[in-house]
C-alpha cells in the first residue's frame, strides 16, 4: 500500500518533515489541563493523529504521556480530507502537510473537535491565510497560538523559522508562549523516528531520498538503529 502510494503520488518534499520529540512534548501539558476534558483521565482521552504512523513522535510521546492514541496516514490509504475514524476521539493533534494547509484547517473546523497543529509561523505573512482565519473568527472559531520561544530544528541544523502550534479550543488564552530548554540543533538534536518509515519502505529506488535532498543531520540521536 505504502509503496504504491509513493509510486503514484506527487511526493512533495515540503510535506515530509517529521516533528521531533521536543516539539511534541510542548503540547502535552495543554492537552492534560484543557478545561473541556479536565474531568476525563488521560487514559480515557483519545487523540487522533491523522498524518502519522506508529513511529511518529506524536503517536509515541502522546501514548507515553498516558493518552489513548489513534493514527492514520495517506500512506495507508487514509486521506485526512475524506477519512474520519469510526471510534470516538476528543482531540486532533499532529503536523499536517504544508502544501494543503488551508484545506486541512477547513476540514479540522468542519470536524469540530479541538485541534493542535504544528505549523510554521511565517504562514501568517500570507493574505489568504489571514483572510481564512478572519472568516473563521466571524463564525466564532477563533485561532489560538501556542508559540514556542525557540526555532526548533527538524534536522539538526539551525532552523530558519519558528514552528509552533495552531490550535482551536485547546488553550485557555488565544496566545500562549511556551519555553523550551533548547532549539534541538547540533549537540541537542533528537530527530523523529518517523523518518525511518521512509527508509523501511525501500523507496530509495524511486528517487525519493534524492528529492528529500537533506543534509546529514548533526548528531542523529533519535535516528540511531
Ligand atoms: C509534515 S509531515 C508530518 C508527519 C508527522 N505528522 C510528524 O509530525 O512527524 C505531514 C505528513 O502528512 C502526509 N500527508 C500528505 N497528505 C495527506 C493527506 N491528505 N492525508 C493524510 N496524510 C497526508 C505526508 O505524506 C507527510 O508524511
Amino acid at each position: 500500500m505504502a509503496d504504491d502510494y509513493f509510486k503514484r503520488s506527487n511526493w512533495n518534499k515540503k510535506d515530509e518533515y517529521y516533528t521531533p520529540p521536543i516539539l511534541v512534548n510542548a503540547i502535552i501539558p495543554y492537552l492534560k489541563s484543557n478545561p473541556n476534558t479536565f474531568d476525563i483521565p488521560p487514559e480515557k482521552l483519545t487523540i487522533w493523529c491523522p498524518f502519522d504512523t506508529e513511529n511518529s513522535e506524536f503517536v509515541i510521546r502522546l501514548k507515553e504521556a498516558g493518552f489513548k492514541v489513534i493514527y492514520s496516514h495517506i500512506w495507508t490509504g487514509q486521506d485526512f480530507l475524506q477519512y474520519e475514524p469510526q471510534e470516538e476521539y476528543h482531540y486532533i493533534v499532529s503536523n499536517p502537510p504544508y502544501t494543503i494547509k488551508l484545506k486541512v484547517f477547513e476540514r479540522l473546523y468542519q470536524l469540530g473537535k479541538p485541534f493542535a497543529m504544528v505549523m510554521g509561523l511565517p504562514i501568517l505573512n500570507y493574505q489568504e491565510v489571514g483572510s481564512f482565519f478572519n472568516e473563521r473568527q466571524k463564525e466564532n472559531k477563533k485561532l489560538q497560538l501556542l508559540i514556542v520561544d525557540k526555532k526548533v530544528s527538524f534536522d539538526g541544523n539551525t532552523a530558519s523559522f519558528n514552528n509552533s502550534y495552531f490550535c482551536w479550543n485547546i488553550l485557555e488564552r488565544d496566545i500562549v508562549f511556551h519555553s523550551l530548554d533548547h532549539n534541538n540543533s547540533r549537540k541537542h538534536y533528537v530527530g523523529s523516528r518517523m523518518s525511518r518509515d521512509v527508509e523501511k519502505k525501500s523507496i530509495f529506488s524511486y528517487g525519493i531520498q534524492e528529492r528529500l535532498n537533506r543534509k546529514p543531520p548533526v548528531g542523529q540521536k533519535g535516528m540511531k538503529k
